[in-house]
């Protein structure tokens, strides 16, 4: 798996489990991944970004439509996109008038000459909740260890809010009682 992100820390969690990453304040992605494996392609992609995206390159701004376009770019003919990442229907502090009624300038075209399919809208959690458990409990996946899971009382939540939203690369649990070590 390849993970890109222009959050230096948050790759450097990706890759302390065995992820290779492409940093994107370098630029587009499809370079950086030749590099890795030979061709400027994937068979798949998964945006986990959403409408809050940024460019690429060095101090980018937000430009909603980026990673939808990238992926579409760099996905090879055939091949599947996995949207999870929030897109909306309005979004009041958007970039541009279109961005704010939640319109993207996409290059659809793109997926549709290389025959892309796509899958988006709320995860199915509850489809995957069971084998995600027992995949757990079997010592098979080490979720909490991957996301570098916090736990933290509910005194310290303002706190781990404030730092999520400043890209900790750490996912904050509230345990209000103490239950979690
Ligand atoms: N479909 C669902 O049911 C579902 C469930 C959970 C989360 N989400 C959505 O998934 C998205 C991600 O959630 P999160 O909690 O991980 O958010 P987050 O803000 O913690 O992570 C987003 C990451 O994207 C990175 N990023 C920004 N621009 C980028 C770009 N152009 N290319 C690559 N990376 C870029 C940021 O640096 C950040 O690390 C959000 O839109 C959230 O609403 C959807």
């Amino acid at each position: 798996m390849i993970v890109g992100d222009l959050n230096a820390d948050r790759l450097a969690q990706a890759r302390s489990f065995g992820c290779e990453t492409v940093d994107l304040t370098q630029g587009g992605p499809a370079e950086q991944i030749e590099q890795l494996l030979g061709v400027p392609e994937v068979d798949c992609g998964v945006d986990a970004v959403g409408f809050e995206a940024r460019g690429h390159g060095h101090d980018a701004k937000e430009a909603p439509a980026t990673v939808l376009n990238s992926l579409m770019e760099i996905t090879a003919a055939g091949g599947a996109l996995g949207i999870p990442g929030l897109y909306v229907t309005g979004d009041p502090g958007g970039v541009d008038e279109a961005a704010k009624k939640g319109a993207l300038s996409l290059s659809l075209g793109t997926g549709w000459a290389k025959s892309l399919s796509f899958t988006t809208g709320q995860c199915p959690v509850m489809k995957y909740n069971r084998q995600l458990m027992m995949a757990i409990l079997h010592d098979k996946v080490h979720i909490a260890k991957n996301v570098n899971a916090k736990a933290i009382t509910l005194e310290d939540a303002p706190k781990g809010y404030a730092e999520f939203d400043a890209g900790a690369a750490t996912k904050y649990v509230l345990n209000p009682n103490g239950y979690l070590s």
